[in-house]
């Protein structure tokens, strides 16, 4: 598969140019959310070839990622005569850029996309890969298509206005990028404070991130195989995230990845022997950057209730994506619930 044209730079209008005119098309239309139109379409709006660009403006979080918007969306598609060689610029987090990617890929049978990521958990995930859709029937994600956008700009300018809360959780989706990688990004993700403005050195390590996630999802774009390695962290991760839910105290996504990824490694640590002292470093930044998660062991049984349901485990078994060492994966591993226990035992030692 070729790879997807990603453009790396805070020079956002000259980025959308540069788009733009390779692009054969007769016009153009945005789709933002409240927020995003409000603090990131500024940051573009003085680029000549968005000037007088229609704009659909979308409610903003999750519970509007749904078809009753994606309607909304493909009306006013309609109303600003869209046709097949209309392109979509979807200026936002993960909630514009997977609805309005879905939007896009079915309004005439497709058109073609551009996503603008304003979110450091968009750029480094939901804006990459082709994965689009909405929430439905109360699951997340369930109707979609795969459909890559035609070109992705990924700048750090957009997360001036993030509160830090908002950095942290895409940062934690970058260390499972440098775990499934290599010890030298990696190295250099934990010598970074994620909270340092300095938006080009975030911006050099996002690119080798977005790389990272590029090239896996190239090799295999329809999940079938290596793709599951992005997985990590995220079994346990959801668990955590749907408790928290549960519980009616809702934590950010990334910060549960974080708390996933040291439950994970230590499986990978008790089963593939993953080195011990990357496992300790790793739970110190994530106990200094995210705080813990707390759990008891009455909790186990939700939590393992929770993976056994999660969308990548079959037939009632918890199967993770692990690593024998970093870069080193071991897709589809199936876990058992003594070595979960045992492993969520090590998480409270570790972090609690
Ligand atoms: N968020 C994981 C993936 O894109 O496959």
């Amino acid at each position: 598969m070729e790879h997807q044209q990603i453009i790396f730079s805070n020079a956002i209008p000259e980025a959308i140019e540069s788009i733009l005119k390779e692009l054969d098309f007769n016009k153009a239309v945005i789709i933002t959310d409240v927020n995003t139109h409000q603090f990131a379409f500024p940051k573009i709006a003085d680029s000549p070839a968005v000037k007088g660009v229609p704009c659909i403006i979308i409610k903003s979080g999750d519970t509007y990622k749904t078809m009753e918007t994606a309607t909304t969306v493909w009306k006013q598609l309609e109303v600003a005569g869209a046709t097949r060689r209309t392109v979509v610029i979807n200026l936002g987090g993960g909630v514009v850029t997977d609805l309005g990617g879905f939007a896009a890929s079915v309004f005439k049978r497709g058109l073609r996309f551009i996503n603008i990521p304003t979110t450091l958990l968009g750029a480094v995930d939901a804006a990459i890969g082709g994965k689009t859709g909405v929430n439905f029937n109360g699951l997340k994600n369930e109707i979609g298509v795969f459909n890559e956008a035609c070109a992705v700009v990924v700048s750090t300018l957009f997360f001036d206005t993030l509160p830090p809360t908002e950095l942290k959780s895409g940062y934690a989706e970058m260390l499972k990028h440098g775990l499934l990688s290599d010890r030298q990004y990696f190295a250099d993700l934990l010598n970074h404070d994620i909270l340092d403005g300095d938006r080009e050195h975030l911006l050099g390590l996002l690119k080798r991130s977005v790389i990272i996630k590029r090239d896996i999802v190239a090799a295999d774009p329809h999940e079938q195989g290596l793709r599951r390695a992005l997985n990590l962290g995220h079994t346990a991760g959801h668990a955590f995230e749907s408790l928290a839910m549960k519980r009616m105290e809702p934590v950010p996504h990334g910060y549960a990845v974080a708390w996933g990824l040291v439950v994970e490694l230590i499986l990978s640590h008790m089963i593939y022997k993953f080195p011990s002292d990357i496992l300790h470093t790793v739970a110190d930044f994530v106990r200094d950057n995210y705080g813990t998660f707390p759990i008891t062991c009455d909790d186990y049984d939700t939590l393992l209730a929770l993976m056994r349901h999660d969308k990548k485990s079959l037939g009632g078994e918890i199967n993770c994506s692990l690593l024998a060492d970093v870069g080193d994966i071991k897709l589809g591993t199936i876990v058992s619930s003594d070595d979960i226990k045992a492993s969520l035992d090590i998480y409270r030692d570790l972090l609690q």
